[in-house]
């Protein structure tokens, strides 16, 4: 048994290995241990402030894995004003900064000014009290934001506490944001998922940080990058480029990309050597910020009402076109999702050519009212898909036609249905051939069960000439019946025939995603054929069971729910088990008699150590959690149980002695 004394002094030395890690990891990119020595050494530390939540400190590294959901984000005061800037876009602007500045300070000779990316992600303010970090909000608007603290610990690149000594108070500010892979990682996720896409990093990272519950902030990747501080009086530094190396010095990311420059020419130099590489970095930045460097000279000229006047954004020309809007065509996706897509006349983009873009739904067309042979305003916001900005409507001559929702399916003329409170219109006919086709090409894909040597190409044909309905069917497919398809011959016939046949051993998380269930992306799937084991009980599953599991939602448990319950469903997996699919993991280990149910513990129990009982809870197939909430089955109340205890009874929770537990562990 170790002591409280000898856990406290092992706590402090995890945190202290945790933290340094986690700063070579996500802010020096440089990682010095491997993934799984990280994850010894945080089991170990959670295993500790499990048996002693006393000792866990609010910097501790097991805060950043998110925790219940809140109610609604409280207000802060910002103590000084977050302000935006002056927009500058042209060489001559910055100049033109440059004389404003003479005019304000004639007494000046030399202005010296830092030039650094500007981040297109969030602002936010980070309290550090004593070094340690008690609050962080949204710039809101400006004046108070909203209580961000729960997500802002998730994210790595933010120092729980400081690396150096720092007493008092410190305000720092910077911007949260989403790299273009995370980005194109999650939309893609999303997709797979049936959820909407994020149209840009910047509204993904926003939508991160303003989740209610902190541990779905903490599955998305966010990074930051500071880049000030809200009083300089608050730091032993006389100005922003001596900021930077204090922040540094503090534990923070700051951007490599930072300039001092001399004079307002090299400014405007730096300017144009950011805008040629800007496709190349690996986030978004819509321009640069340029700001005066000397906090002296910073104080004296002072702020106008909503921006301060020592600092200006050399914005970027958007990435923008205008083309012709030829049609919209309607897609039906793998859930039968109708999405608008606008066939345009071809224009180049940053470099790209782009003949079709997004309209997201039905809201949007209505929103920018578009119609057919207008003239749109084009964008490509990182690498994804372009989308329509909006309609130029004074070159409209007359001629343009409204675009209009089709009320029936363009596939198989089933009545389309918009849910209230959605924003997608949706073919309610699960046999609806184009959303079978969709499936089909997913079943197949990398996000699938990634078969190789069949891809949608040939999926598409096979399916427009009837040799192939649905995903059973790939498993009757004929060798012959590939071999005949244009462009193919005996052997890749041969080789498709193989990977189709290999496919069927695979792990029940990965059927399960290749199924392309609404909602339900890799990591559910993950979770769903860990918590049931197997097909069976999952199918068998009523909407409450898939509420027991952690991680699945309300909106995932009804989607899986009303998928199991349809016939289609139902026929659909029993040709595929005929068909010979056979599931590797999960390990066939025995179910346990306590499969599906949630334990949680209060007070100190006599028969058990805590570990022990949650150890028995385990292996017997049930789950513990270490919070009181619907989903949990029993609370095992030991000695001095606390207010969990009377929770529970208002929650109507079934209280088990620690005699009845055992009877229960010694029966299962
Ligand atoms: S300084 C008073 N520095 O730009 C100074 N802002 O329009 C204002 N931003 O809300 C902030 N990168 O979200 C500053 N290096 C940078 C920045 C930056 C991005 C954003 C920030 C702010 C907006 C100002």
């Amino acid at each position: 048994m170790t002591s409280e004394n000898e856990a406290r002094q092992r706590l402090a030395t995890l945190r202290r290995q945790l933290h340094h890690h986690a700063y070579q990891y996500y802010v020096l990119d440089n990682p010095l241990i491997s993934d799984g020595e990280y994850d010894r050494l945080f089991q170990e530390l959670l295993a500790l402030e499990e048996e002693f939540p006393q000792l866990v400190t609010a910097d501790s590294p097991s805060q950043r894995v998110g925790s219940l959901p809140l109610e609604g984000f409280s207000s802060v005061a910002h103590s000084h004003p977050m302000l935006s800037l002056e927009n500058s876009f042209s060489d001559d602007d910055l100049r033109a900064f440059e004389d404003k500045l003479r005019r304000f300070l004639p007494d000046v000779t030399t202005f010296t000014y830092v030039a650094e990316p500007k981040l297109d992600g969030l602002a936010v303010e980070l309290i550090y009290q004593e070094g340690v970090l008690v609050q962080a909000a949204t710039r809101g608007d400006g004046r108070s934001g909203e209580d961000i603290t729960a997500n802002i610990r998730t994210i790595g690149a933010i120092p729980l506490s400081l690396q150096n000594a720092h007493a008092g108070r410190l305000e720092v500010r910077g911007e949260v944001f989403l790299s273009s892979a995370d980005f194109n990682r999650l939309n893609r996720q999303r997709g797979e998922a049936g959820d909407p896409l994020f149209a840009n990093p910047r509204n993904a990272a926003a939508g991160s940080l303003r989740q209610l519950d902190s541990r779905l902030t903490a599955r998305r990747p966010l990074d930051f990058f500071a880049y000030g501080v809200s009083d300089p009086d608050q730091v032993p530094v006389r100005c922003q480029s001596e900021l930077f190396h204090h922040l540094a010095a503090l534990g923070f990311k700051i951007n490599p990309l930072i300039k001092r420059c001399d004079d307002i020419e090299a400014v405007i130099t730096h300017y144009h050597h950011l805008s040629s590489m800007r496709t190349q970095l690996p986030y978004e930045i819509d321009g640069m910020v340029v700001k005066v460097d000397d906090f002296e000279l910073q104080g004296r000229l002072g702020n106008k009402a909503r921006s301060p006047r020592w600092a200006i954004a050399a914005k970027f020309p958007a990435s923008q076109g205008t083309t012709i809007l030829r049609d919209v065509e309607f897609q039906v996706g793998r859930t039968g999702a109708i999405t608008p897509v606008a066939i345009l006349e071809p224009l180049a983009i940053a470099g790209v050519v782009v003949s079709r873009a997004t309209l997201h739904n039905e809201d949007d067309i209505t929103r920018k009212d578009l119609r057919r042979g207008d003239t749109v305003l084009i964008q490509r916001a990182g690498d994804v898909i372009p989308e329509v900005v909006k309609p130029v409507p004074e070159q409209r001559d007359g001629s343009e036609t409204p675009v209009r929702m089709p009320t029936t399916c363009p596939a198989c003329a089933t009545a389309l249905v918009r849910k209230e409170g959605e924003a997608v219109l949706r073919c309610p006919n699960t046999a609806c051939p184009a959303q079978k086709l969709r499936s089909l090409c997913h079943f197949v894909s990398k996000a699938g069960l990634d078969i190789d040597g069949l891809g949608s190409k040939a999926v598409e044909k096979l399916f427009s000439k009837g040799l192939l309905e649905d995903i059973p069917g790939l498993y009757s497919l004929k060798k012959a019946d590939l071999a005949a398809l244009e462009g193919w011959g005996e052997k890749s016939a041969a080789k498709a025939t193989r990977a189709i046949e290999k496919s069927k051993k695979t792990s029940l998380a990965r059927f399960l995603a290749a199924l392309g269930i609404r909602h339900i992306g890799e990591v559910t799937a993950g979770l769903l054929a860990e918590y049931f084991q197997n097909l069976e009980h999952l199918s068998a599953a009523s909407m409450d069971d898939f509420l027991h599991v952690e991680g699945i939602g309300s909106q995932m448990a009804e989607s899986l729910a009303l998928y199991f319950a349809d016939p289609a469903t139902r026929d659909l997996l029993k040709r595929l088990m005929e068909a010979g699919f056979e599931f590797s993991e999960p390990t066939q280990r025995d179910a346990g008699a306590l499969q599906g149910t949630t334990f949680l513990f209060t007070g100190k129990l006599q028969l058990f150590s805590r570990s022990e009982a949650k150890e028995r809870v385990k292996a017997a197939g049930g789950r513990v959690t270490s919070s009181l909430g619907k989903k949990v089955d029993y609370l095992v109340c030991g000695d001095k149980p606390g207010s969990k205890l009377n929770k529970a009874l208002e929650l109507g929770i079934t209280i088990l002695e620690e005699q009845q537990f055992q009877a229960m562990l010694n029966s299962s």
